[in-house]
């Protein structure tokens, strides 16, 4: 949602609907508008995506105002129409509402609000919220000058869930009420005119000042004031901060998708990510990390917790980290975790990992473990989110603003940081010498360049993606490393082209899924460095073979100079050199390049496709 009070010369609609456009990732099964104009409400709203609403405004214009909200939605109660699409009135239709999350007790308060003769006309919890709040301005306040403020407070005290909620009120010109639970909201300072936004893009063309806000707060604006309580109007301290996204990197740039732009972005992700976090000597200073570097030594068992790619990227992380700190490391999606009653104690680490840090299935598993007495450490992409402000201490990726939907670039800058992770944890432990964290820092180093030359000579790997642009499902093999790069490679073609993709550990294979296999299936297969350990390399060959004596076609991301796959291979795509343990950071490349030109190809739009939304913060 986004929503802004006053000032400056812009209309709250400009604003707002600049603000959906660049929030349109989160959710885009319908929008809506609402401003407040001449002590009236005035509200359009569409299924579909921001440019159907955008036909409506044009059809049917909304008077100038100086306040408004706006939303974007991801469905969760009722199907994406427009009866649905926010915003909700109640009051008579003087409050209109936004909403983002799940009001879990909708169904016994609008018993509660029908009884009372209040009748409804969508089938969504928000309605709901809005009905219980018009009630309370309406019925339970009368004479009090902060109504609306007020109402909110009593109305959250009997809200359960998840939410983050704006409202406005035709008697109360200039002013936008929100609410925030567990649910994302952030708000922007401007100069005679305020912001709140579900994130920094919201606002980011008119501001680089954010305030965060904590859990369970109430914040008022208007033109000129922000004020902050809590549900019960205790005043509240939000904290200021910067906001370093410039925002032409929210721009496509000339690219034909936020996906491809993003993906010609990963060189910076992967430098901007290791820049000044070690010096000269090869020394990891990650001095941001306020955790006592003595509770970090006793750390006996790390647990990787994230969704999604960021749970693909929590895998590689585990056999970095077992192999250079030797600590035990599991990998747990964050929605499984706390449903298990995990082994976790005071010497426990645990990992979260999560680009938008809004992601509720990991922050609740965060909180899970903090409740256990585990340290927890966020790797992150955006500043001031709730599961970095939730954790320890964060160690955050630069990958920059992610808007595609299908997430690239903040994958490789969530690896690049898990393995700075791992090598301060095994320098800390004394696990390693200097001299071989020395090593892999240059090793990585040199990964942007190498990405760059991958990108580089992607003509023939797109030509290919085209020409396959009418299969009806895809294979991908890896072991080691290699494996959650072929879930990764299998989960963008499935995310973006909708087509049966699945990736397997190429060992696995004999034991079931190669009954898959018949003439002329695509199967991808990852190869690690034949410069690696002993066998990897030998075992994943072999793999190819099998697969290709039962009719496969075979394609192959290997290693540059590794001639041995040749014969076995419709197509090679090589990756530079680099230990195996890193491959990861280039073998994902060439797939990520492949799903976006298939799903191009088939005409689809890769940025928002269905049925997904960038952050989901439901349960
Ligand atoms: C959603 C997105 C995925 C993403 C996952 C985790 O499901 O569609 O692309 O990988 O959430 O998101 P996070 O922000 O926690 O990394």
């Amino acid at each position: 949602n986004s929503s802004r009070a006053a000032g400056a010369g812009h209309t709250a609609l400009d604003v707002v609907l600049e603000g959906l456009r660049r929030l349109e990732y989160r959710g885009y099964d319908s929008a809506g508008v609402a401003v407040l104009a001449d002590g009236t409400i005035a509200s359009r709203k569409k299924s579909g995506k921001l440019s159907n609403l955008l036909a409506e405004l044009e059809a049917s214009p909304l008077p100038e105002s100086l306040t408004g909200i706006g939303h974007t939605r991801w469905a969760t109660h009722g199907g994406p129409t427009d009866r649905n699409a926010h915003p909700h009135l109640a009051d008579g239709g003087r409050l209109a509402m936004i909403h983002n999350g799940i009001i879990e007790n909708f169904a016994e308060l609008k018993q509660e609000l029908l009884a009372k003769g209040v009748a409804f006309e969508s089938e969504t919890d928000t309605e709901v919220a809005a009905a219980l709040l018009g009630d309370i301005f309406r019925n339970q306040l009368n004479g009090d000058s902060g109504k609306l403020q007020k109402a909110m407070q009593l109305a959250c005290q009997r809200l359960e869930g998840a939410f983050t909620l704006l409202a406005v009120h035709a008697d109360q010109p200039g002013v936008v009420v929100a609410a925030r639970r567990n649910s994302p909201l952030v708000v922007g300072l401007g100069d005679g005119e305020n912001f709140l936004g579900s994130d920094v893009s919201g606002f980011i063309d008119y501001t680089r000042r954010a305030v965060e806000l904590g859990q369970d707060q109430i914040v008022t604006i208007t033109a000129d004031t922000v004020e902050i309580t809590d549900f019960f109007g205790n005043p509240a301290a939000g904290k200021e901060y910067h906001v370093d996204w410039d925002p032409a990197s929210a721009e496509k740039g000339g690219f034909s998708s936020f996906m491809e732009k993003e993906i010609h972005d990963q060189p910076d992700a992967v430098a901007q990510t290791l820049l000044g976090r070690s010096d000269l000597n090869g020394k990891l200073t990650l001095d941001e990390l306020r955790i006592d570097p003595e509770l970090l030594k006793q750390v006996d068992k790390i647990i990787v917790l994230a969704c999604g790619t960021a749970a693909y990227a929590g895998l590689v992380a585990k056999y970095a980290i077992e192999n250079w700190c030797r600590i035990p490391t599991e990998v747990e999606l964050a929605h499984e975790f706390r449903y298990r009653d995990p082994i976790v104690d005071a010497n426990t680490l645990v990992v979260s990992i999560s680009q938008s840090g809004e992601t509720m299935d990991t922050l609740m598993a965060v909180r899970y473990a903090r409740e256990q007495g585990a340290k927890t450490i966020s790797i992150c992409n955006t500043n001031g989110s709730t599961i970095p402000r939730e954790s320890d201490a964060v160690l955050y990726t630069h990958a920059g603003p992610e808007i595609a939907v299908a997430s690239t670039k903040a994958f490789l800058a969530q690896i690049t940081a898990a393995y700075l992770l791992g090598l301060y944890l095994a320098q800390l432990r004394g696990n390693i010498f200097t001299g071989q964290i020395k090593d892999v820092l240059a090793d990585l180093s040199k990964i942007p360049a190498k990405i760059q030359k991958i990108l580089d000579n992607a003509g023939p790997l797109r030509e290919l993606a085209r020409s396959m642009k009418d299969e009806k499902s895809v294979l991908f093999l890896g072991r080691h490393v290699g494996y959650p790069v072929a879930l990764e490679g299998a989960l963008k073609l499935k995310e973006i082209a909708y087509l049966h993709a699945e990736g397997f550990a190429a060992g696995e294979l004999k034991h079931g899924p190669i009954a898959l296999i018949d003439e002329g299936q695509p199967v991808f297969v990852v190869v690690p460095s034949p410069r690696g350990r002993d066998s990897l390399h030998s075992k994943v060959v072999s793999n190819i073979q099998e697969v290709r004596a039962r009719g496969a076609r075979t394609l192959v991301i290997a290693e540059e100079g590794d001639e041995s796959v040749r014969d076995y291979s419709e197509h090679v795509f090589y990756v530079p050199e680099t230990p195996t343990l890193l491959m990861p950071l280039l073998t994902t490349v060439p797939l990520q390049i492949f799903a976006a030109e298939l799903a191009g190809a088939k005409g689809y739009d890769v940025d928002q496709p269905r049925n997904l939304a960038k952050s989901v913060t439901v349960e």
